[in-house]
């Protein structure tokens, strides 16, 4: 029934008026064999007390004074309490409250029929009254006040069916359940099947797959409408709670995360802390971090807790060895997804490494007539350090005939700055210091042992610039009369002196004739005995001569004196 506004008590009289004409006629047609008449009336349920059913008066073709006289009234049949006959109007009025549901439940159609007995003459006529359903009832859900609760795995797959309570109404035909309405949403859409007796029942399909980390819960309405006017129905609320699969990956919150060290930094120390989360509950979303394997060996000397994401130092820092670490960090929830990310940690250099001095190449001895600007020793000086830490300043202990050149990288020359005198100094202990620009600076020294080596640049020198010596006459030949003696501060065979006698002569002889001289002691002697009476005094030269080449030598003039003995009477 579709017409607009509730139904009027005149308008089902209308209605049902015409089928009564219809009945009349039916009954006319049969009245030469009929003893009674039978009417049939309609009327919906639920009419109020005194309500007029019909009249049946008109309806029987009866006046009212038959009905009276007749003394008309309403004798056996089933629930006769409902009507009762007005004999004054000769209508059937409701007396009773009729409710279709409790009188006919799900039958239809619903009907009650009773007999009115008119006497002098007797007639008997039968009247069924039809009740018709209104909709008095809306769909009802068994538990309405419990809502239906559905767990649903979000891997749950599509098409995956749950099956729902059915509604009731109590009422028939259009007035019944007539549809099942799912409230919008993404997921969800109702399937609706007839039981065999007709009746519908209703499954939810999943047609678009949970995700519980967006909507954990949904909260749906199954509503039961009928076919009523106005149309009534019944709402059940369903709570959707949506159990976590592992479908979340940790994120970590950097695609890079940037650190920074300094070398020598101690164990324990922490670099930096990664996040990642997990959408996912439960242990699902439970992360455990780590660092994966790497090239190089940022894994011997980082690693993570692995539960705060906390790294931290584990092993020794060293800017020489490695100036910047990458490493993998992974998080992964107990369900076994993996997320990653990068760290780069930048090492910071410290001053840990004093310059490392190398000597590439040494002369020793050096000849003492070097000139100025010549090189005695290359060296080769390093430091593992960078920039300030890693320069180097170099630099000669005390003061000393030599400078430092730098020559090309990390190469320094030793050279001399004067010229050397080996007779003053004949060796040099040369301490050479490099030190770098770090703070703290640290140094390192290394000693050279130059040895000067000897040019033949003095000559012998006589201890006096000339001799006397005396000598008695009549002495016995090869007697020893004295010695010369000179120094040479020249070394070795520049200085082993050889002491010759100059050839000259004395009175017409050569002057070896006289004395002669021991080369190696200097020692002079007498060649024969001396006559006083004859000569008084010898002059002779002395030469010493070096052993160096060329070698050098210089002259001496000895005097002998010969004294006078008694031996001429
Ligand atoms: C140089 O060092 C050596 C040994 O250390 C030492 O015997 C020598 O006297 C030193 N020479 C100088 C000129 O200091
Ligand atoms: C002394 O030495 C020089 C040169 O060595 C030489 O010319 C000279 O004749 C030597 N004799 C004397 C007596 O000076």
């Amino acid at each position: 029934m579709v017409t607009g506004g509730p139904l009027t008590c005149a308008r089902w009289r209308l209605f049902y008026g015409l089928r009564r004409q219809i009945g009349l006629l039916m009954l006319l047609f049969h009245a030469v064999n009929m003893v009674g008449g039978q009417i049939r009336y309609s009327i919906p349920e639920e009419m109020k007390k005194g309500s007029v059913i019909g009249n049946v008066a008109q309806d029987l073709g009866l006046d009212l004074k038959r009905i009276r006289s007749g003394r008309a009234r309403i004798v056996t049949g089933e629930n006769i309490h409902y009507t009762e006959l007005k004999t004054d109007k000769g209508i059937l009025v409701v007396n009773d409250r009729i409710d279709r549901e409790q009188l006919c439940g799900d039958e239809t159609p619903c009907s009650f029929s009773f007999e009115v007995i008119l006497e002098n003459p007797m007639e008997l006529h039968r009247i069924t009254v039809e009740v018709l359903d209104i909709n008095d009832h809306a769909p009802v859900f068994p538990n309405k006040d419990k809502p239906i609760s559905l767990e649903i795995g979000e891997s749950a797959a599509v098409g995956v069916q749950f099956p729902l309570q059915s509604a009731e109404d109590l009422d028939v035909g259009q007035n019944a359940l007539q549809d099942y309405v799912l409230s919008p949403n993404e997921n969800f859409i109702l399937k609706q099947h007839a039981n065999p007796d007709g009746s519908k029942y209703v499954e939810m399909v999943l047609q678009k797959p949970l995700d519980r980390e967006r909507h954990p819960h949904l909260s749906l309405k199954l509503i039961a409408v009928d076919g009523g006017t106005p149309q009534r129905s019944g709402t059940v609320n369903i709570d959707v709670t949506v159990l976590d699969s592992n479908d979340n990956v940790p994120v970590f919150n950097q695609s890079v995360y940037k650190a920074s060290v300094m070398e020598n930094t101690m164990k324990g120390t922490s670099v930096i802390t990664v996040n990642a989360t997990d959408a996912d509950s439960g242990l699902n979303g439970v992360i455990t971090y780590s660092l994966s394997k790497t090239k190089g060996n940022a894994g011997n000397v980082f690693n993570i807790d692995e539960n705060t994401g906390t790294v931290s130092v584990s092993g020794q820092i060293d800017y020489e060895k490695d100036k910047k670490y990458e490493v993998r960090v992974e998080a992964k929830d107990q369900g076994g997804l993996t997320g990653t990310s990068k760290i780069t940690i930048d090492v910071f250099d410290v001053n840990d490494n004093a310059p490392v001095i190398n000597i590439m190449s040494f002369s020793s001895p050096v000849s003492e007539d070097a000139p100025p600007g010549t090189t005695i020793a290359i060296m080769n000086i390093k430091d593992a350090d960078s920039e300030s830490n890693g320069q180097i300043k170099c630099s000669i202990d005390g003061k000393l005939p030599f400078k430092i050149e730098s020559s090309l990288t990390n190469y320094y020359n030793l050279i001399t700055d004067q010229h050397f005198d080996r007779e003053s100094v004949s060796e040099y202990n040369i301490t050479i210091t490099a030190t770098d620009l770090g703070s703290p600076q640290l140094s390192s020294s290394t000693k050279l042992h130059l040895k000067i080596s000897d040019v033949n640049d003095n000559a012998p020198l006589f201890n006096k610039n000339s001799y006397s010596a005396y000598i008695t006459e009549n002495n016995s030949p090869g007697i020893s009369i004295f010695a010369v003696s000179a120094r040479d501060s020249d070394w070795n065979q520049n200085a082993r002196i050889s002491y010759l006698l100059e050839d000259t002569q004395v009175g017409g002889s050569p002057v070896s004739t006289y004395v002669s001289l021991n080369s190696e002691t200097g020692v002079l002697s007498a060649v024969r005995s001396f006559d006083y009476e004859q000569i008084k005094q010898l002059k002779l030269v002395v030469k010493a001569q070096d052993g160096g080449s060329p070698p050098l030598s210089s002259n001496v003039t000895v005097k002998v004196m010969i004294q006078d003995q008694n031996d001429n009477p």
